[in-house]
């Protein structure tokens, strides 16, 4: 068993780098499986989902390689990948598995994989993925309860009407599209921007999609994803993920939870429009910087930070994974705030750990109130989830006194060099090994 252990109240200080997309490495590592010639993917994230992602492209067949010196950089070719049954215990460890089969369709016709794993923040259905698998023509039947097949004889292009906007389904509706014949249009698609980093692999690559950050987007099947320099060519094709949006925002927010001073590089700031505003709206101080990736933020000495509200929603909202971060700061601005959660129904379950740190918050039939001014003082707690133990780390680096946070395997899912980074800017955060 490992933890992290934090001796909180030192005022974060110093440039941070933000490391490659969690949410669009997941996406576009199975993605590689369309594609016709290797490729080379830069700035993943060195975390436990996309070592579960490359396990399962090597179990699939595909050759997957870490290019010397350069840790976040990969060459994958799928060339001798015959298998469509994706393992069912890598399956099961993530959510984001669910991308192999959009991924599998779309390469063979043919995909079978668990029903996705990952934190439990609520009911995670997958309807909206196979209403898309459906409209191209797939069939899904269940293997028992807990695996899914997909199977199509051929995929032919289809409009699709997604019933709730969903990151996971317009991603893997994207996957299954690529090559499918015709024209697919995906209506009420979701709009994150590594939706965006999706669409623009593919199209790097080959592919015909047009709309992604906007709710329609359209697909002209290519049966061949070649690359732009067509068949034969011995170029290796580069492509470098987007900067992670809720990693940037956690170290947003440890800086002002600290009060300190901290440049975060490596981000687009236009991702973090959200974030920005609601920390602008608490107090905090947030400067952009115009022409570099970087963003700063802050709190002076005579600065008063105070409470506000949070209403969770799709891009271009307020983020779901940032709610958690969010509200434990507001535990200690003054002041009420209100914070609604519509995106997750059990996305509550940090608050019961931060109240044994002395924060003062109580879930509603709505939500949850937080009454600020809270004085955090360090205790033993759980990360339930991956964004509830950023916001124990949060939350310890505010506190006064030590926090010992256990679970730490949720946080290591989706946050690269966590105690590394975060050493960096002056945490007193050390990761240690602790008797079962
Ligand atoms: C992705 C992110 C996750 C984030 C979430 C919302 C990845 C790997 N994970 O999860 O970190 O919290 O987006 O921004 O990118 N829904 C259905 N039917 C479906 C699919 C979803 O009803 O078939 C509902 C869900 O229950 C949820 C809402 O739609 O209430 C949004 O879920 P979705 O956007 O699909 O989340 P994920 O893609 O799983």
């Amino acid at each position: 068993m490992e933890k992290f252990v934090i001796d909180g109240g030192t005022p974060l200080r110093g440039e941070i780098h933000v490391s490659g997309a969690k949410n669009s490495a997941v996406a576009i590592l199975p993605a590689t499986l369309l594609l016709d010639v290797p490729v080379i993917i830069e700035n993943v994230p060195d975390i436990s989902d996309v070592a579960i992602c490359l396990k399962i492209l090597r179990g699939l067949g595909a050759q997957v390689e870490r290019m010397a010196g350069e840790p976040d950089t990969y060459r994958i070719s799928c060339e001798h990948v015959k298998e469509h049954y994706v393992p069912y215990a890598e399956a099961k460890k993530m959510r984001a598995s669910y991308y192999f089969l959009g991924a599998l369709l779309g390469r063979c016709g043919r995909a079978a994989a668990a029903m996705p794993g990952g934190c439990s923040i609520g009911a995670r259905p997958i309807d909206q993925h196979l209403k898309a698998f459906e409209a191209l023509g797939a069939v899904h039947t269940m293997q028992g309860t807990d695996v899914v097949e997909v199977s199509a004889d051929a995929l032919y292009g289809n409009t699709i009407c997604m019933n709730v906007v969903s990151v996971g389904a317009t991603m893997n509706a994207i996957l299954a599209a690529v090559k499918a014949q015709g024209v697919t249009v995906i209506e009420n698609a979701a709009r994150e921007p590594h939706i965006v980093d999706l669409a623009n692999f593919l199209n790097f690559m080959g592919a015909s999609i047009k709309g992604a950050g906007t709710d329609v987007i359209k697909i002209t099947g290519t049966p061949v994803l070649l690359g732009n320099a067509g068949e034969g060519s011995v170029v290796d094709y580069r492509y470098s993920v987007v900067p992670d949006q809720i990693e940037a925002g956690t170290f947003m927010v440890a800086a002002a939870a600290t009060r300190g001073d901290v440049v975060i590089r490596g981000v687009i700031p236009k991702h973090l429009e959200a974030i920005t505003a609601k920390l602008r709206e608490s107090g905090v101080q947030v400067v952009e910087s115009q022409d570099e990736d970087v963003i700063r933020v802050f709190v002076e000495e005579d600065d008063v930070l105070h409470g506000t509200n949070i209403k969770t929603s799709p891009y271009p909202g307020f983020p779901t994974d940032m709610q958690p971060q969010m509200a434990t700061l507001l535990t200690i601005a003054e002041g009420q705030s209100n914070i609604r959660e519509s995106v997750w129904e059990d996305r509550f379950r940090y608050v019961h750990e931060l109240k044994k740190m002395g924060a003062r918050i109580e879930i509603t039939q709505d939500g949850a109130v937080v009454q600020g001014g809270a004085s955090l003082h360090g205790a033993c707690v759980n990360a339930c989830d991956l964004r509830a133990g950023a916001a124990m780390i949060i939350a310890g680096l505010a506190a006064q006194g030590r926090t010992e946070i256990v679970d730490i395997q949720f946080i290591e899912r989706g946050y690269d060099n966590i105690v590394g980074k975060l050493r960096g800017i002056g945490a007193k955060m050390e990761k240690i090994r602790s008797l079962p």
